[in-house]
């Protein structure tokens, strides 16, 4: 199982809105103008497809894949029009190049080895077209440092979360939160518990990862200087890559 499976569900209803709100924009002035209108796009870890459908309903084709069924499942009732697969970004193939690549909401982060890093730019880089843009968001120790996994709890009625911080390991550039989760379901509380990892990479971890697997005119701006208000603009990095 995918550390998403059980999670997708809360995910799905609670985590989409508030990041995409302020990212959407952001993607529109510095990947969105580089793309031509009905073009192929890759959204790579897209989650429960909540911008494959912002993407499907600006007229663009979309292919999203993620490792995490359940959040497919999702992706494929938020946005009926795009394609999607379960696969692992640091091993996939497409039968066609796209014409452009997003990875976004610090995904990337999940891949806890620079060498896995590598393996996903290259499976990206791969599934494009010569002068594809490729734009992805990624997170910075002074995120990690600060709110990341910072305790969060959400309790309705038949629904209950908390987050927990496990904090961030400055040798391994590790970071864990733990989240449990209860559902009340055909009236019994069911619970599930997860476990999510980010790694910090390092901007000369991400720039050499990206050079390898093909990329070139890399860009990096701080998501605050883009406009990222709040927490979720604190240490996110966005980057837009060129397939060379
Ligand atoms: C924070 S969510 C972001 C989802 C989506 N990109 C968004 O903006 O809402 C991180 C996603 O990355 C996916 N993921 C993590 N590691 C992955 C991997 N190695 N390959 C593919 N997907 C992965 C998870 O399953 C999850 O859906």
């Amino acid at each position: 199982m995918a550390p998403y499976d059980d999670f997708a569900w809360f995910y799905n209803r609670y985590w989409n809105e508030e990041y995409h709100s302020l990212a959407f924009p952001i993607l529109e002035r510095i990947w969105l103008p580089r793309i031509a209108p009905q073009a192929h796009i890759l959204d790579v870890c897209c989650g429960t497809g909540y911008l494959a459908a912002l993407l499907a309903a600006r007229g663009y084709s979309v292919t999203g894949i993620d490792a995490s069924a359940t959040m497919i499942q999702h992706a494929r009732e938020n946005a009926p029009a795009a394609e999607f697969r379960v696969s692992d970004a640091a091993d996939f193939r497409l039968p066609a190049p796209c014409d452009a690549a997003v990875s976004t909401f610090d995904s990337l982060n999940h891949i806890l080895t620079p060498e896995q890093l590598e393996a996903a730019f290259r499976h990206t880089a791969a599934a494009l077209k010569s002068g594809a843009p490729f734009v992805f968001d990624m997170l910075r120790e002074e995120a990690y440092q600060t709110h990341w996994g910072e305790a969060f709890a959400l309790v309705r009625k038949d629904h209950l979360l908390t987050i927990t911080g496990a904090g961030y390991d400055f040798r391994s550039r590790l970071a864990c939160c733990h989240i449990t989760m209860f559902r009340l379901l055909d009236g019994l509380w069911q619970r599930s518990d997860v476990e999510i990892q980010e790694r910090c990479h390092t901007p000369a971890e991400i720039d050499a990862a990206l050079r390898h697997a093909g990329f070139g005119e890399i860009l990096c701006h701080d998501a605050r200087d883009l406009g990222m208000a709040g927490d979720l603009g604190v240490g996110r990095s966005f980057y837009v890559a060129t397939r060379e």
